[in-house]
C-alpha cells in the first residue's frame, strides 16, 4: 500500500479524559497553533506546529486553517434515520407523537428505494453537522437497514445500526413477529456486522412494543455475536413508564424488563433514562451499560429533565444523542446548547470541556469505541471536523470578545450549528465540504 500522509494546521482541541474523573484542566489538550498528522486514515501525530512542522517529510501536503478549530468528529449515541422527514412535528408528547407522526412515516421504509433516498439525506445531514459516528435506529423493515448500511459503506463511515423489532402495540403494517424479527436481524448481522467500519445493534423499539417472547429472542441474539450492540429506549416519559408497569406487572421496574431478558451489559445503549431510580442507575453502572442523553428530544416532547449528575454519580456511561426526529437538530453543538439549559433548569452547570467530552470521547466510551475513536491519540481512526470560527457575523464578533479558550468554546457551543462545520473527515477522507 502506498503511504498517504496529510497535515492539518489550525487550533486543535481534544478530550483526553472525563472531567468528572480528572478535573477540567486535565481533561483536554489544546494546541493554539497545532498540527494533526494523518496517515492512511489514522492519526499519526498531534502537536504544536513549531515542533512538528520541521520534521515533516518533504512533499507532505499541509492545509492551513488560521481561523478554525479542529476537533474529533462528533458521536451521536441515539438517532432514527427513518424519522428525518418528520423532524419538527407539532404538538404531541411521546405516545401520541408515535401514533400520529412516527408510525405512518416509518411505514414508507418498506420500500427500499425510499429508504435509500432518505439514508442519503440523513448521512449528508450528519456529516454537514460534523457527526461522523452514530448509533442509528432503522425501521422494522430489513430493507431499511440494508439501504442505510449500503450508503454508510460507500462513505467508509463508522456507523452502528439495526432493524427495529416490534411485534405488538403498533399498527399491523409496522409489526414483525418474534420469528421474523429474529431471522431478519440475524441475516443483517451476518451480512453487515464488522463489515468495514459498520457494526450491528439488536434494536427492540421499547418494552411496550415487544412481547416477552420477542425480548427473549433479542437477548439471545445479543449474546450470540461478539461486539454486537443492543439499542432501545428506557424511561423517557411518565405515561410510557406507567404503561410498562401495566404490561409487565411481574417485573420490578422498566429496566428490569430488559435485564430479565438479557438485554443489558457492555454495548447495551438505552436512550433517555430521564426518570430512573437509584437502583436502576446502579444496575446500569455495574453491568457496563450506557445511557444516551437526548436534550433536544426530551425538551421537545416534554419528557423531562435528564439528571446527568445522578447517572454519572452512579458511574453510568453517558453519551449524547440527538434522537432526531423527536430531537430537533442534527447538530451536536445545538444538542449541547440545549443540554446546558437542561442543567440550568435543575440548578446545575455543564462546563464547555465536559460538553466537548460528551460529544466525542465520552460518546466513544459509552459505545465501547474509545480504542478507535473520540480523540486524536496516535493510531485512532482519523474522523475529525474543521470548525469555522467565522461562520456567522455574530460568532465572529462574539469570539473577538473572548479572553479564554473556555469562553470561546462555550460561545461556539451556544451559537454554533451546521454553519460552523467547514469540513468533515472520515478515516482521513473528506466527506463533507461546506460551500465557501
Ligand atoms: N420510544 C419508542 N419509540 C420511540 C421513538 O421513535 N422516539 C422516541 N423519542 N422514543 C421512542
Ligand atoms: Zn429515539
Amino acid at each position: 500500500m502506498t503511504t498517504s500522509t496529510h497535515a492539518y494546521r489550525a487550533a486543535i482541541l481534544h478530550s483526553i479524559a472525563d472531567p468528572a474523573k480528572v478535573g477540567i484542566e486535565h481533561s483536554y489538550e489544546y494546541f493554539a497553533d497545532g498540527v494533526l498528522l494523518v496517515e492512511n486514515g489514522r492519526i499519526k501525530a498531534l502537536g504544536h506546529a513549531v515542533d512538528l512542522l520541521p520534521g515533516l517529510a518533504a512533499g507532505v501536503p499541509i492545509e492551513h486553517h488560521p481561523d478554525a478549530l479542529i476537533t474529533p468528529g462528533f458521536i451521536d449515541s441515539h438517532i432514527h434515520f427513518p424519522q428525518t422527514g418528520m423532524i419538527a412535528a407539532y404538538g404531541e408528547q411521546l405516545l401520541d407523537w408515535l401514533n400520529t407522526y412516527t408510525f405512518p412515516t416509518e411505514r414508507q421504509f418498506a420500500d427500499k428505494a425510499h429508504a435509500a433516498d432518505v439514508a442519503g439525506i440523513f448521512l449528508k445531514e450528519l456529516l454537514r453537522n460534523g457527526t461522523t459516528t452514530a448509533l442509528v435506529f432503522g425501521s422494522v423493515h430489513k430493507v431499511s437497514v440494508e439501504a442505510f448500511f449500503e450508503a454508510a459503506e460507500a462513505l467508509n463511515l463508522r456507523m452502528i445500526a439495526g432493524k427495529v423489532m416490534m411485534d405488538r402495540n403498533a399498527p399491523d403494517y409496522l409489526t414483525d413477529t418474534p420469528a421474523s424479527g429474529y431471522a431478519d436481524s440475524k441475516a443483517l448481522i451476518e451480512r453487515w456486522h464488522g463489515k468495514g467500519r459498520l457494526l450491528y445493534a439488536v434494536t427492540p423499539r421499547f418494552a411496550p412494543t415487544s412481547s416477552p417472547e420477542q425480548l427473549s429472542l433479542a437477548g439471545e441474539l445479543f449474546r450470540q455475536y461478539p461486539g454486537l450492540y443492543m439499542h432501545t429506549h428506557l424511561s423517557e416519559s411518565r405515561q410510557e413508564i406507567d404503561w410498562v408497569k401495566a404490561l409487565f406487572p411481574e417485573r420490578k421496574g422498566y429496566l428490569d424488563v430488559y435485564d430479565h431478558h438479557g438485554l443489558i451489559g457492555p454495548r447495551a445503549v438505552f436512550a433517555h433514562g430521564v426518570h430512573l431510580c437509584d437502583d436502576e442507575c446502579q444496575r446500569l453502572a455495574e453491568t457496563g451499560s450506557a445511557v444516551a442523553f437526548c436534550p433536544t428530544s426530551n425538551l421537545f416532547l416534554g419528557s423531562g429533565l435528564f439528571d446527568l449528575e445522578k447517572l454519572e454519580g452512579h458511574g453510568v456511561r453517558v453519551g449524547l444523542g440527538t434522537d432526531v426526529g423527536a430531537g430537533t437538530s442534527f447538530s451536536q453543538l445545538q444538542s449541547l446548547n440545549e443540554a446546558y439549559k437542561v442543567m440550568q433548569l435543575q440548578g446545575k452547570k455543564l462546563d464547555p470541556f465536559k460538553s466537548l467530552y460528551l460529544a466525542t470521547l465520552g460518546g466513544a466510551r459509552a459505545l465501547y469505541l474509545d480504542d478507535k475513536l473520540g480523540n486524536f491519540a496516535a493510531g485512532k481512526e482519523a474522523d475529525f471536523v474543521i470548525l469555522d470560527y467565522r461562520a456567522t457575523p455574530l460568532l465572529t464578533y462574539r469570539l473577538q470578545q473572548a479572553t479564554s479558550l473556555a469562553e470561546k468554546l462555550f460561545a461556539l457551543i451556544m451559537l454554533g450549528d451546521d454553519r460552523c462545520v467547514q469540513e468533515t473527515f472520515a478515516a482521513g477522507q473528506s466527506v463533507h465540504k461546506r460551500d465557501p
